[in-house]
């Protein structure tokens, strides 16, 4: 997903409205870093120069020193937020990466009479965006069980922007929206929203689907899994290196042997507790995963 960021263009060619220094720029990446793990190399500096120039317009400051006094100061936690809004890409789809989608419906298969003797299923989609993802999971349980709903199925659906989680629990999407979901299977997973434009994703899909805010570096999680499948996809991949090792560690702890984690198509997990079983998917091993 960075390749698609243009290249930062020489600095005096971007700064003309708001002087915008390399301090500044620090300040910007070091608390993105601290709140969020996420990595902004120098390279960056145009991306946010241009990502934020409107917030710094809109609050009528005049330069992103004032900004920066504005974020690190008292009450900066909740500016920090729309920083961290403007900075991150909520980019999303409905069944992106097909191939995933295809293997959850193998393990949700096998997983099926367990489920009918008493047992349960716990999905995670952390980093969920708008909810296209952790949707395209409950369309996948449902084709293997379309009773999922009285069973113990649940699929836990995490972002650290509470934006994009009121967008998925509205569980209301475009035309556009649908273009990825195959013409045939449309009527099935979704209902015309009556007296407006739009699509809802069906009942039995969205209750099976619980949207919860929660930041993936944060020192505490609130759940204990254990879960059989995480889809955690272009979201690590904006991490720096140490926050990336230090999330697949912690998704292996809360992860039964066998289960499976999906990550994005340029993200790679390298740890003993996952062993590669397909186009960017990982199957826990039983090596030890301490914290
Ligand atoms: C590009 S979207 C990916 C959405 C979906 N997983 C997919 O692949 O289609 C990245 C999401 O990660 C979320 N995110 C970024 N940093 C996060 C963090 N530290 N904790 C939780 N979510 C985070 C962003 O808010 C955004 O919604």
């Amino acid at each position: 997903m960075t390749a698609v960021l243009p290249a930062p263009p020489p600095e005096s060619s971007f700064q003309t409205e708001f002087a915008f220094t390399p301090r500044d720029f620090q300040t910007i990446a070091d608390l993105l870093r601290r709140r969020a793990g996420i990595s902004l190399p120098p390279g960056k500096a145009a991306l946010v120069y241009s990502r934020l120039a409107k917030r710094v317009r809109g609050l009528g400051l005049a330069s992103f020193a004032e900004y920066c006094v504005l974020l690190t100061g008292e009450g900066g936690a909740a500016e920090a937020q729309v920083m961290l809004r403007a900075l991150t890409t909520n980019v999303t789809r409905f069944i992106r990466e097909p191939h995933h989608f295809e293997d959850l419906r193998r393990l949700v298969a096998e997983a099926a009479p367990g489920l009918r003797a008493g047992g349960r299923l716990r999905l995670w989609s952390a980093g969920c965006s708008t909810g296209q993802e952790p949707y395209s999971m409950a369309f996948a349980v449902l084709s293997e069980l379309p009773d999922a709903g009285a069973l113990d199925v649940r699929i836990l659906a995490s972002d650290i922007d509470t934006d994009v989680l009121e967008t998925g629990r509205a569980a209301v999407y475009s035309d556009e929206d649908l273009e990825a979901v195959p013409a045939h299977l449309r009527p099935h997973w979704f209902d015309a929203c009556a007296g407006r434009d739009g699509w809802r994703v069906s009942e039995a899909a969205r209750s099976l689907v619980a949207f919860r805010e929660m930041n993936l570096n944060a020192v505490d999680w609130p759940m204990k899994g254990p879960f059989q499948a995480v889809f955690c996809r272009n979201v690590a991949i904006y991490f720096d290196e140490d926050s990336q090792n230090r999330l697949w560690r912690r998704f292996a702890t809360l992860m039964q042997p066998d289960a499976c984690l999906y990550v994005g198509h340029s993200e790679r997990v390298r740890d003993p507790a996952f062993s590669a079983c397909g186009l960017t998917a990982y199957r826990r091993t039983t090596e030890e995963a301490r914290p």
